[in-house]
């Protein structure tokens, strides 16, 4: 549902935090020369904290009040639409990025086969979610229930699962923390077809 990330907008940042991005750095490797895409990237929180590593950065966003937040920051390119038809050409973007948004897209498998197919052969999707193991994320779980957010989480190996069906080669990293971070990159000889 959206209608949270419109309202929550004007105050995200603030009630969030900030993001350290030195692991996602790590597993993006961003190439100078290319264009991230932040799918779900909202207020542009954890992607603006790229902009001086790559040359461009397009911000992807099913809340238009959200990417006014990410439009102020500069150096963002915001598109609005859903994840689930993304409006990128196949091929067309090297690396892209999902951090705490995918267990709120509504239709998770078409989001991934979407992303596989807009990323180059070689591009890597690096998913960051929390992981529905730990029990903090049992209790955010609840309360998006419980407010009516439509959130849906799935397992790191889950999720790993439905990248690995769209041609992706993946990994997934869990720690004692709330994050687990799923990756997968684009084989270069692209036999597969989403
Ligand atoms: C919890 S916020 C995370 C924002 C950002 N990635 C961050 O970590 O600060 C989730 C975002 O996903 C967006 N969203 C939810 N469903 C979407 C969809 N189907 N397509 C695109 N964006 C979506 C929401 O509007 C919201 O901005």
């Amino acid at each position: 549902m959206n209608i949270h990330f419109d309202w929550l907008a004007p105050i995200y940042d603030r009630l969030i935090g900030d993001h350290g991005t030195d692991r996602l750095a790590e597993f993006l490797a961003l190439p100078a020369d290319g264009i991230l895409l932040d799918a779900g990237g909202g207020t542009g929180r954890v992607s603006a904290q790229f902009k001086d590593d790559i040359n461009r950065i397009i911000l992807c966003d099913w809340s238009k009040p959200m990417l006014k937040e990410a439009q102020s920051k500069g150096g963002l390119m915001p598109v609005n639409g859903k994840i689930e038809s993304l409006p990128f050409a196949a091929g067309s973007v090297d690396r892209i990025l999902v951090v705490d948004a995918l267990h709120h897209f509504p239709n998770q498998p078409k989001a991934i086969a979407m992303m596989a197919q807009a990323l180059k052969p070689g591009g890597r999707l690096v998913i960051e979610e929390p992981d529905i193991g730990r029990f903090v994320t049992k209790m955010i779980a609840w309360v998006e229930k419980v407010t009516l957010m439509g959130s849906h989480f799935h397992r790191p190996v889950e999720i790993a699962a439905m990248m690995d069906a769209c041609g992706l080669k993946t990994s997934v990293e869990t720690t004692e923390r709330i994050s687990a971070w799923i990756v997968g990159e684009k084989p270069l000889s692209d036999a597969h077809h989403v």
